[in-house]
């Protein structure tokens, strides 16, 4: 195995490594003294880890600006949040408005309810990733239901207008679902501001957390439907799921251990300010794209002004190939192929080659940008 310690990791779009240390120790400290199912037992232990379940509902709670952490629902991942939103709002005639740059987590299960009779609506952005609010504002129907729509591209980091799309929504009697897996732990989610109805993060992204941890809020004029029956350690002599939230939505034993490093990462999210982490990684992401750009021959998408997120690729060489290139002989990691994210690269028109994405984090250094745009020029030189 290659020194990890000489690794530059640029793939924090998929997921944040390396995490704060503290969120190490959390783990560690979690389950190795009483690592209790929580809300299923009278004992010390498990009251001790509904404590720590609900400090972290809490920590997101004031992420989102919420003053009812109760409907901060814990699931393993965005996927799952965004799914729970998905079928829980959607019925055979409902009507849903969604854009070109969604990630598979949305397409998919709306393409499957497509073909259980819900109409939907995929409103083209250009070419740069950018929806039109004119385009949004004609899609209305009378039977729009809900609004889906990424808060960030995953490709390339173009920002959607999500407060001026909810309000239309709003306007329209429909309901609003904002996909912020790239953008939770970077910018501000007030829910309120916003003016959304569900919102769903993944925590192992840039809310820094280990994987198998993500959240759905459920704002107060959504009625959804639970996708997942099951025991919930309250209201045992019910058939029926129990109306209080969070139990409605939280079947199952959580995933405590990895809520246990969520919580200690959303402290030094806390700590370190949505600010600073923003404006570093947002620096990072600009040094990346005008260095690029600065290379020659090197084509790069997007806005460039958006999410820390850049996408390029080196004259018509496939992002693939470019990409093991500098994992094998460089040491940098990166993303390449269509991340999950097939529309998204129709729109961009890179659907053929799909692009290099690069992605750093809150630990990533100016001098890892520097090495990482030594390398693509290296790479450039020597393949075209
Ligand atoms: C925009 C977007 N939505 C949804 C997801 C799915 O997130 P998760 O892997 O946590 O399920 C991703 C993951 O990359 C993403 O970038």
């Amino acid at each position: 195995m290659k020194d990890t310690n000489l690794r530059i990791y640029l793939d924090n779009a998929a997921t944040t490594w390396p995490k704060p240390p503290a969120v190490a120790t959390a783990i560690n400290d979690f389950i190795t003294q009483g690592a209790a199912n929580p809300g299923r037992g009278g004992h010390g232990l498990s009251l001790a880890t509904g404590r720590m379940v609900f400090d972290c509902r809490k920590k997101l709670g004031r992420l989102f600006n919420v003053q009812d952490e109760s409907r901060v629902i814990f699931t393993s991942n965005a996927t799952q949040a965004l799914n729970m939103a998905v079928f829980g709002t959607l019925s055979p005639g409902d009507h849903c408005i969604t854009t070109s740059m969604e990630h598979n987590a949305v397409s998919r299960p709306l393409h499957y309810l497509q073909g259980k009779g819900v109409e939907v609506t995929v409103i083209p952005c250009n070419s740069q990733g950018e929806l039109s609010l004119g385009r949004l504002q004609a899609a209305f129907q009378a039977n729009t239901r809900l609004v889906a729509l990424t808060h960030a591209s995953n490709v390339c980091g173009t920002l959607l207008p999500v407060q001026e799309a909810c309000s239309l929504a709003r306007q329209h009697g429909a309901l609003t679902l904002l996909d912020a897996a790239q953008t939770a732990g970077v910018y501000p989610l007030d829910a309120e501001l916003l003016g959304v109805d569900l919102l769903a993060v993944p925590g192992h992204k840039s809310l820094l957390g280990p994987t198998g941890t993500g959240a759905l809020y459920i704002g107060p004029r959504t009625e959804l439907r639970p996708s997942i029956y099951g025991g919930t350690g309250s209201f045992s002599e019910l058939l029926e799921m129990p109306d209080v939230l969070p139990d409605r939505f939280e079947s199952g034993t959580l995933n405590t251990v990895g809520i246990a490093g969520l919580s200690s990462a959303l402290d030094y999210i806390e700590i370190a300010g949505l600010t600073h982490i923003r404006t570093h990684e947002t620096a990072l992401a600009k040094l990346a794209w005008r260095g690029l750009q600065a290379i020659g021959g090197i084509k790069v998408y997007g806005t460039g002004d958006g999410a820390p997120i850049v996408a390029f690729n080196v004259g018509e060489i496939g992002s693939t190939e470019v990409a093991y290139i500098l994992d094998a002989s460089f040491n940098i990691a990166t993303r390449a192929g269509l991340h999950c994210a097939p529309w998204a690269h129709q729109t961009l028109g890179t659907y053929a080659q799909g692009v290099v994405r690069v992605s750093p984090g809150v630990f990533t250094t100016i001098k890892e940008i520097d090495t990482f745009l030594e390398a693509v020029e290296a790479i450039k030189q020597e393949m075209t």
